[in-house]
């Protein structure tokens, strides 16, 4: 990373946050091939559990990516990192692990230029204002913000620092979801009226370990997750679904989330799970269990489609994202085990088409490109885009496809959900991150 670069980025960045009608660069890569990074980029890691463990393994195979320190606090996780890099052929690296807030010391560090973080949720906002204002790139594992505050701290640290902060979604990059992404943005379905989209996994083995523990004393992401069922009756885990019809809909790039209204079933699910598991007086089936077990959310854009988000963990049933979407001339689901496409005037009668024939035909590029590579990683090759993708952010010196504004808006469905739920389904609004530039901002370039 050159001086030149960085300095001439803050200024543009530093106006822009002090009120200046200065539209922020932040889709696609258009200026960067201007600001390539010469050489190497470090990249740092706050969080090698399993998933950061797979960003820091897909970094290391990286051409010109450095990594010479990473923080975790688990030693455990820290042995596993360190051979990570070991059989990447990578040296070892100066590991941070002394107390919850060693991650303040790595930022001290002058040779990082990124950071990704994947640690539990509740440190993800904090973790990434500081590493914004240690003036290095961050990458936040989703969601990004567990509050409005925590949203709206994400968009000013990176307004006033001039650094650019990634919500590393990567559903974006599944192929079904890039071609249909591909099909939205050349008009096959006309114009987009409604589509629904959700995280439908059930969760209880991840929620509880096998002797039902979670919270202390337990491991995996039992140690935290669990917490917010008990805790909040919101839609905890809404970017998944969120993300890629965001992007179809140039959420904050002409179009924007207007309000929401939440419903939640009443929850059941997990005292049902821990009375089968544990016997029906278990002490934690007793528990006032807050998560509704399904939740519901109707968002309303300013462009008047209608998006349907669901969240259900808690209940025994296969994996599904929930993907539809429904214009004037077509439809489409596009879940695992159901996908299918009908086109008026293409489709015989009002029957519905083979999927994979329009994702053929509706390949993204990026697809077409790095599909061989992509697929021996993980998630069915998303994961290689994600992590791909910040790397050449921080290497190009850009803003990355999925910005600090996206991290927010997505985000921000958990406290409008909670919100709505508390009071009967009320409408919520949410706030205008982008303050007016949505209006302007140019629709985002997958590249
Ligand atoms: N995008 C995806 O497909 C996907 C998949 C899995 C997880 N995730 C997200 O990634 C994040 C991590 O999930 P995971 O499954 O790896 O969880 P995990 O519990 O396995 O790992 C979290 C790691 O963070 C470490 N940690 C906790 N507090 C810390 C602190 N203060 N300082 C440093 N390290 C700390 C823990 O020791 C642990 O190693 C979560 O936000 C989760 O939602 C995303």
């Amino acid at each position: 990373m050159t001086t030149t670069n960085r300095r001439n980025f803050l200024k543009t960045a530093t106006a822009a946050g002090a009120g200046m009608m200065i539209a922020p660069q932040i889709s696609k890569a258009s200026d960067s091939k201007q600001k390539q990074i010469n050489g190497e980029v470090n990249i740092a890691f706050i969080g090698c559990g399993g998933r950061g463990r797979g960003h820091l393994k897909r970094a290391a195979m990286t051409e010109g990516v450095k990594i010479t320190a990473f923080c975790d606090i688990d030693p455990e996780a820290v042995e596993k990192t360190q051979q990570v890099l070991k059989d990447q052929g990578h040296p070892e690296a100066e590991v941070y692990s002394d107390g919850e807030h060693a991650y303040l010391d790595m930022l001290k560090r002058d040779d990082i230029d990124g950071v990704l973080i994947a640690t539990p949720w509740l440190w993800h906002t904090r973790m990434a204002v500081a590493t914004m204002k240690a003036g290095k790139y961050v990458a936040v594992e989703v969601s990004a913000a567990n509050t409005m505050e925590e949203c709206w701290d994400l968009v000013n640290t990176s307004e006033e620092t001039g650094m650019p902060c990634m919500i590393l979604e990567n559903v974006n990059y599944r192929r079904d979801v890039m071609a249909v992404m591909n099909m939205v943005k050349q008009g096959i379905f006309g114009e987009v009226v409604h589509a629904r989209c959700g995280y439908r996994h059930s969760l209880l083995n991840v929620k509880f370990n096998r002797d039902l523990k979670f919270g202390e004393g337990s491991t995996g992401e039992a140690r935290w997750r669990t917490q917010h069922s008990l805790k909040r009756n919101a839609d905890v885990y809404p970017t998944h679904g969120l993300g890629p019809i965001a992007a179809m809909l140039d959420i904050n790039r002409g179009n924007r989330f207007l309000y929401l209204t939440s419903t939640a079933s009443k929850a059941v699910g997990i005292k049902d799970y821990i009375q089968e598991q544990g016997g029906e007086d278990h002490p934690s089936a007793k528990l006032p269990w807050k998560q509704g077990d399904i939740i519901t959310s109707v968002i309303k854009t300013t462009n008047g489609e209608t998006i349907i988000v669901t969240h259900d963990t808690n209940l025994p049933r296969p994996y599904s994202l929930n993907f539809h979407v429904a214009g004037t001339d077509g439809v489409t689901d596009f879940d695992y085990g159901n996908r299918r496409v009908h086109i008026e005037g293409k489709s015989e009668g009002h029957g519905w088409d083979e999927f994979q024939a329009w994702q053929d035909k509706y390949d993204h590029p990026l697809w077409k490109k790095y599909g061989e590579q992509a697929n021996s990683s993980g998630h069915g090759g998303i994961d290689f885009f994600v992590t791909r993708e910040f790397i050449n952010s921080v290497k190009e010196q850009r803003q990355p496809v999925m910005d600090v504004y996206d991290a927010a808006a997505w985000s921000a469905v958990t406290p409008l959900s909670e919100a709505s739920i508390a009071q009967n389904s009320a409408p919520q609004y949410f706030p205008d991150f982008t303050r007016g530039m949505w209006i302007n901002r140019k629709p985002v370039i997958f590249e």
